[in-house]
């Protein structure tokens, strides 16, 4: 009876096992309203790992940080491409990257490592720097009132900037007169609907992970499709000062896979997703913290201040635009602590692999675990992120968490006196940590540096309560707030 409910019954040695009330769903309705809540109460009844059936996959929660390195660490139990590349073929409609289907030879992590990594980086940022001041300055994405003060959200202005500025970084601009008031217009409204198709499609991407397929949302579908339409080689090929990232995809697309059009416009789509999903929440919370906690902005103006003054440069909008290279950008220890702060508070991606055998897994208290070939092993980060034992008051932003005594970057934490390899992961680990995450931190280093310097901005009400995050998303990277704040902005008047 047991198997014919597709229920599993806990063996000797094996972690305790939930089976959920529904079948198929399993425990996933219970989870998904409020995984930290849920995964706590089923820490304190069964300890460090559990197993939980969500939408018909027996997943094992590992909830003690100090055996997290038995999972990270790349054993030849566990695969982690047998999921990302499933996870990835679903959402974006792309064939499979994973060599063993054989549809490419490209390996898809060595791409990402030199063209998001080391020199490509440099470039990255240095083009980030200059968007950024195109669209906040010249370009009429905040309209040309600028000197007076100006009313929005401080998501939809995140949103607005970063995305534009973002996506020309990577996919570059459109040859063209840069001049011409026709082609200004067309590159404008290029931008604005590739955000809109964007935004579209990425409110159903949680349902498409959990494996629904995309036909049944119509309006998602045709965004995704019209995001790929703008990505086919013939419309990239018009495309002037793109990044590496997208130009050796291009090429590898073509001489190493056996991907149609289609499908190959696809992939640039996911690159794209992964490029602004998560890095638009996370400029917005930096950007929300950073303005309500007067403590915050004001250091972060000193230190933005300091650096500008040590280069001899002074911000003008009419003048030459500002530029930090790599080096200067990572010697901002309280922007950098701003960031994380911000990205505790906000992040919950799961990181996930799947076991290719049955095997033993051996915790640090030196316990083992039978575990089955296929079933899931996850860690969830929020709960070392909001573990009391590691981040005192774990609800309450700190602007200086990661500061240690001599305001430089803190990276030793305890739990019960022990020190903690793993105590932050919003960019995932091991051999799955987002090779983005260095130009992902410079670029809102580089968003919060122009806004401080170029703008004095304050929120509306000061005393706004944080707005609670969208759990729906819980899982897949930084939470979205459930509602916008709004905030005001205008020019520094000109010394
Ligand atoms: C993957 C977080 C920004 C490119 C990931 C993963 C996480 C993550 C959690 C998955 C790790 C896993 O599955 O275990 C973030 C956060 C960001 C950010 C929090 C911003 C605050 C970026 C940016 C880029 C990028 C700006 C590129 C320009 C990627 C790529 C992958 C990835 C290509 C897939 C890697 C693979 O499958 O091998 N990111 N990311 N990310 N991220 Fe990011």
């Amino acid at each position: 009876l047991w198997l014919a409910l597709g229920i599993r019954r806990r063996q000797p040695g094996e972690p305790a096992v939930e089976n959920g009330f529904i079948p198929y769903l399993g425990c996933a309705l219970q989870f998904g309203a409020n995984p930290l809540q849920f995964l706590r109460s089923r820490q304190k009844k069964y300890g460090h790992i559990f197993t939980c059936k969500i939408a018909g996959r027996y997943i094992h929660f590992l909830c003690d940080p100090f055996s997290y390195h038995s999972v990270i660490r790349q054993g030849r139990h566990l695969d982690w491409k047998k999921f990302h590349f499933s996870t990835s073929v679903k959402a974006f409609g792309h064939d499979s990257f994973d060599p063993r289907h054989g549809y490419t030879t490209e390996n898809l992590h060595q791409t990402f490592m030199k063209t998001l990594q080391g020199e490509a980086l440099t470039s990255l940022i240095e083009t980030m720097m200059g968007h950024l001041q195109d669209v906040m300055l010249k370009s009429d994405t905040l309209g040309s009132n600028k000197d007076q003060w100006q009313v929005d959200g401080i998501f939809a202005f995140c949103y607005k900037v970063m995305f534009e500025s973002g996506y020309l970084t990577l996919f570059g601009k459109e040859l063209g007169d840069d001049k011409c008031r026709a082609h200004q217009e067309a590159q404008k409204s290029l931008v604005l609907n590739t955000l809109e198709n964007f935004k579209e499609f990425d409110k159903i991407f949680p349902a498409l992970v959990a494996g629904l397929p995309i036909h049944v949302f119509k309006s998602a579908y045709s965004a995704r499709e019209n995001l790929a339409k703008t990505m086919y080689a013939e419309n990239l090929s018009k495309r002037h000062h793109m990044s590496d990232l997208i130009s050796m995809r291009m090429i590898l697309n073509d001489s190493l896979s056996t991907f149609n059009d289609v499908s190959k416009a696809r992939t640039h789509v996911a690159l794209l997703w992964a490029s602004q999903a998560n890095t638009l929440p996370a400029t917005f919370w930096s950007l929300f913290y950073m303005i309500r906690c007067p403590d915050a902005i004001k250091a972060a103006y000193t230190e933005v201040q300091t650096v500008l003054r040590d280069l001899g440069l002074t911000p003008d909008p009419d003048g030459p635009i500002l530029n930090l290279t790599r080096n200067q950008l990572d010697n901002m220890p309280v922007l950098d602590s701003i960031i994380k702060e911000a990205m505790r508070l906000s992040s919950a991606s799961m990181n996930v692999r799947v076991a290719k055998e049955d095997f033993l897994l051996h915790l640090d208290n030196q316990e083992a675990y039978h575990i089955r070939k296929d079933d899931v092993i996850a860690l969830y980060p929020p709960m070392l992120h909001f573990d009391p034992k590691i981040y005192e008051d774990p609800y309450e932003y700190k602007f200086n968490r990661f500061l240690d005594e001599k305001g430089e970057e803190k990276t030793t934490f305890y739990r019960n006196g022990q020190r903690l390899r793993y105590f932050y992961m919003p960019f995932g680990s091991g051999v799955t940590k987002c090779p983005g995450r260095f130009f992902a931190v410079c670029e809102i280093k580089q968003f919060l540096t122009l806004m401080l310097s170029y703008f004095d901005m304050e929120l509306l009400d000061p005393a706004i309560k944080v707005p609670p995050l969208d759990q729906s998303r819980a899982g897949l990277g930084i939470l979205q707030p459930t509602y916008d704040v709004d905030f005001r902005y205008k020019l520094k008047p000109k010394l």
